[in-house]
């Protein structure tokens, strides 16, 4: 005889998920300073998981933002129109053109929710930035990822091949340069990809790190390449990164046509950017020599921490970004352990094919080389 249980609430709330949320993987946010405080009992807390500005933004912004109390009690402007208006002039596009995320992962996900149906196709890179597979799985897009070849780099005939072949993807995803490999597309290939891109195919370049590859010789001018074609496309870039702005939660997309950013304003929420991120990614842009400055010393830094771990043996994917890519050729988490216990926070990659990598962000001299010391006594420890 079989006895009839009541379903506990766990169990009910699974039943009324949609089924394409109930398999989805949660974003690896990473540890909080405070919580590696507590659990490990350091004192000084180095931050190299998440990409951040180790200078932070400008001091204009703290100038902006310290007389924003007294607005607070009021919306913020929903259409965001002195930011996009700016950055609008700077980027030669119109300010129609221009559509202003809480943080670019808020563009990535109106992109998603506009244009993905249960089914669509999308294709992205591995490994990937996670909400490049997490946002279209949402949506119930299936998500096609195409590896890095063996030396870390793009893949460019298997984009080839997967942008030709078949019914053309719904959207194409690329972050360029790659989070978290950092490796980049030249203008060549690029070009390539772009013009293998079908036109019934959004094609989403995502720039977080435009800032710091434009170091990079060869970086392609991304905007003047897709100004020439007859397709829709956006880029995007955000302010958590070169701008310091992390915390505030600011990133922007420039997209081919108005209609575009009409279509994500139905999507998004009405007052998605709030006064303080307005305020102060303004402030910040109207002191891009302070960003290059913070830009200039974080190349610096990544250059000497490549040749330091090089020294030491370890594999490293070419960075054109604010952050590198390690092989430890071992698993990665009781490295990433080792370091945390020694203050030291890092991003142990676990997409399957990755879990011997780590990714580090370049952060001031003083982690940077805290992290080099920890980083070797970790990795003298037996596999
Ligand atoms: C490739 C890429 N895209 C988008 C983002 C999201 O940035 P944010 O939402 O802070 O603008 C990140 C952050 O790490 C990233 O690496």
């Amino acid at each position: 005889m079989t006895v009839a249980t009541t379903p506990t609430r766990a169990e009910l709330l699974t039943r009324l998920a949609r089924p394409e949320v109930r398999g989805l993987p949660a974003y690896n946010a990473g540890l909080s300073s405070e919580v590696v405080r507590q659990r490990y009992g350091v004192q000084h807390v180095a931050r190299l998981a998440s990409n951040e500005n180790p200078f932070g933004p400008s001091p204009v912004v703290g100038l902006a933002l310290a007389h924003l109390a007294l607005s607070a009690g009021l919306y913020p402007d929903a259409n965001c129109r002195a930011l996009r208006a700016a950055i609008a002039a700077r980027t030669g596009a119109q300010p129609e053109q221009v559509v202003v995320g809480n943080g670019s992962e808020n563009v990535l996900e109106m992109l998603c929710q506009a244009f993905l149906e249960p089914g669509d196709r999308v294709v992205t890179l591995l490994p990937s930035f996670g909400l490049h597979e997490i946002y279209p799985r949402m949506m119930g897009a299936h998500v096609q990822m195409l590896p890095v070849t063996s030396a870390l780099e793009f893949d460019v005939d298997a984009w080839v091949a997967a942008l030709t072949q078949g019914p053309p993807p719904k959207l194409a995803m690329l972050s360029n340069p790659s989070n978290p490999v950092g490796c980049m597309l030249d203008a060549a290939a690029f070009g390539r990809i772009v013009q293998a891109t079908p036109q019934e195919t959004l094609l989403v370049i995502d720039e977080a790190y435009y800032e710091y590859a434009l170091h990079s010789p060869g970086f392609p001018d991304a905007l003047a390449e897709l100004r020439a074609q007859n397709r829709p496309w956006i880029v995007l870039r955000t302010f958590s990164k070169a701008w310091g702005l992390a915390g505030l939660r600011v990133g922007y997309g420039i997209a081919s046509d108005a209609r575009l950013v009409q279509m994500l304003d139905r999507v998004r929420t009405p007052f998605n950017v709030n006064v303080a991120a307005q305020t102060a990614a303004l402030a910040a842009w109207n002191d891009a020599a302070y960003m290059q400055q913070c830009v200039s010393k974080t190349v610096e830094q990544r250059e000497w921490l490549d040749a330091q771990l090089r020294s030491l043996g370890v594999v490293i994917a070419p960075s054109a970004t604010n952050f590198l890519f390690l092989n430890l050729q071992r698993p990665n988490g009781p490295v990433a352990e080792a370091l945390l216990a020694r203050g030291v926070v890092v991003k142990p990659w676990k997409e399957m094919g990755y879990e011997s990598f780590i990714r580090v962000s370049i952060a001031s001299v003083e982690d940077n080389a805290l992290f080099l010391q920890a980083f070797a006594e970790a990795m003298r420890a037996p596999a």
